[in-house]
């Protein structure tokens, strides 16, 4: 096809006149020619990610979740399919969680993620590595067994924990590409410390963790691989902070309380799925995008599906500037100033989701409206494309749409549920956040 190839040659341009602006919000005290190489290798890979025809993917994420739900004719799903305890309600899940040697087999999981991340395997080809030690003393010289020296290292790798621990992190952990961090089986908490970044990378599963009271730390000499360390300024407190990466997928996670976002995507970041996790208890939940003179995040693609955005939490669900985001059945009980947020003209369609808006406390705070644009003039944001299609509003909750409405495929399968697909919401999210689940059973 000639479109896209010119549309990436279009886009190639682009960034290319974005090397000579300086990359901002980096971290790097020192920018070196190793990081220096890294960035250029992270773009390369980004602009490789970048789907010119995002609307594809929506569709092919649309037919999995109606398999899931009503079974491959087209039936309803035969709900006693999962006898015992575990019921996999969402097709991500379905692809792993209730065989019961799911823990023989922990790298099936690479093979189940959907959405614009879809092509992440992680460490799936590389080795498990067990994580035994939750100290965290040396940045320099990890000690092995300890996380950083597992993230650290050049080959893929799939880490898993030997039990459960709690790991405060004393500077951000730097993940380098193709790792899998799995905390499956054990209860796993990162909290009380730095949080986790994945800055000029691509390939990475992060599953199964608590992620919370994450700090903002002062820096320093941190190792961020096996033969390279350097000086990097204060961390921001992020839980995940995605930075000029590409190929990520954040699933089934339980995070709350960061000091700054609990998942940001920045910097050209792109081929995202942020699925099946549980939010909490936070101000600025998601940051898709972090400014509006950043031209580079027009390549930006993720999918935010089968997430609970629950208790406590009040804005950036997510915010979202310059590039494509696919909002697909999420559940959101709580939100006290938006849910769906951002500038710089992004394309947001909103598919499926359940918006469960609070009762007003204060009539002058309107907690209703789902939307919040910024730094635009109603007739600039009007030509944005955000979409609601089937959203379920609750209680006086309101998606207001700018843009065109996306054409639709004749015959697609979708359309069946899409009619209110909002309705199934609380069952495709069911099992969101961290799950609990034993080596020897159905997780
Ligand atoms: C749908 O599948 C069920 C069993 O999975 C089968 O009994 C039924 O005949 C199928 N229906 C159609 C229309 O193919
Ligand atoms: C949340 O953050 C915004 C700034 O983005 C601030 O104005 C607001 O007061 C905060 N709300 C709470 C409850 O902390």
């Amino acid at each position: 096809m000639a479109a896209p190839k010119s549309n990436s040659l279009l886009l190639l341009f682009v960034v290319m006149f974005m090397v000579v602006v300086p990359t901002i919000r980096a971290h790097i005290a020192e920018y070196d020619d190793y990081w220096k190489a890294r960035e250029k290798e992270a773009k390369t890979v980004a602009i490789d990610a970048f789907d010119p025809s995002p609307e594809d993917v929506n569709d092919d994420f649309n037919k999995n979740v109606e398999k899931s739900i009503f079974g491959k004719n087209g039936t309803r799903r035969n709900l006693k399919v999962n006898k015992g305890p575990c019921k996999a309600t969402n097709p991500i899940d379905r692809c792993w969680r209730c065989r019961r040697n799911w823990a023989m087999d922990r790298r099936r999981l690479a093979d189940c993620v959907l959405g614009f991340g879809r092509r992440t395997v992680g460490g799936k080809h590389g080795r498990l590595y067990i994580v035994t030690d939750p100290s965290d003393n040396d940045m320099l010289n990890p000690k092995p067994g300890t996380l950083r020296y597992a993230v650290i290292q050049p080959q893929p790798l799939w880490i898993v924990f030997g039990r459960s621990m709690i790991i405060k992190l004393k500077q951000e952990l730097m993940v380098t590409s193709d790792k899998t961090i799995d905390g499956r089986g054990v209860n796993v908490h990162i909290a009380y410390g730095a949080g986790i970044t994945i800055q000029f990378a691509r390939n990475v599963i992060i599953h199964g963790l608590h992620i919370h009271d994450i700090v903002s730390r002062p820096g320093g000499l941190i190792r961020d691989s096996v033969h390279h360390f350097g000086l990097r300024t204060r961390s921001d407190g992020d839980g995940i902070s995605i930075f000029g990466s590409s190929h990520v997928w954040i699933d089934h996670n339980s995070m709350s309380k960061c000091e700054d976002g609990l998942v940001d995507a920045i910097q050209g970041s792109t081929a995202i799925t942020i699925s099946n996790n549980h939010f909490t208890k936070h101000n600025e939940t998601m940051l898709l995008g972090a400014s509006d003179g950043y031209s580079g995040d027009i390549i930006m693609q993720v999918t935010v599906a089968f997430n609970h955005f629950g208790r406590g939490l009040i804005q950036r669900m997510p915010r979202c500037r310059w590039g494509f985001f696919h909002v697909v059945n999420n559940d959101y009980t709580h939100w006290n100033m938006y849910a769906v947020g951002g500038s710089a003209h992004p394309t947001i369609v909103s598919q499926g989701n359940r918006y469960v808006a609070a009762p007003l406390m204060d009539p002058k705070h309107d907690a209703k409206e789902v939307t919040k644009r910024d730094h635009a003039t109603k007739a600039e944001w009007s030509k944005w494309t955000w979409r609601s299609e089937g959203d379920l509003m609750v209680n006086g909750a309101f998606f207001v749409q700018s843009g065109v409405p996306f054409k639709k495929k004749p015959f697609s399968r979708y359309d069946m549920i899409k009619a209110k697909p909002g309705k199934f919401v609380p069952r495709l999210t069911r099992y969101s956040g961290a799950l609990t689940c034993w080596r020897t059973s159905p997780c």
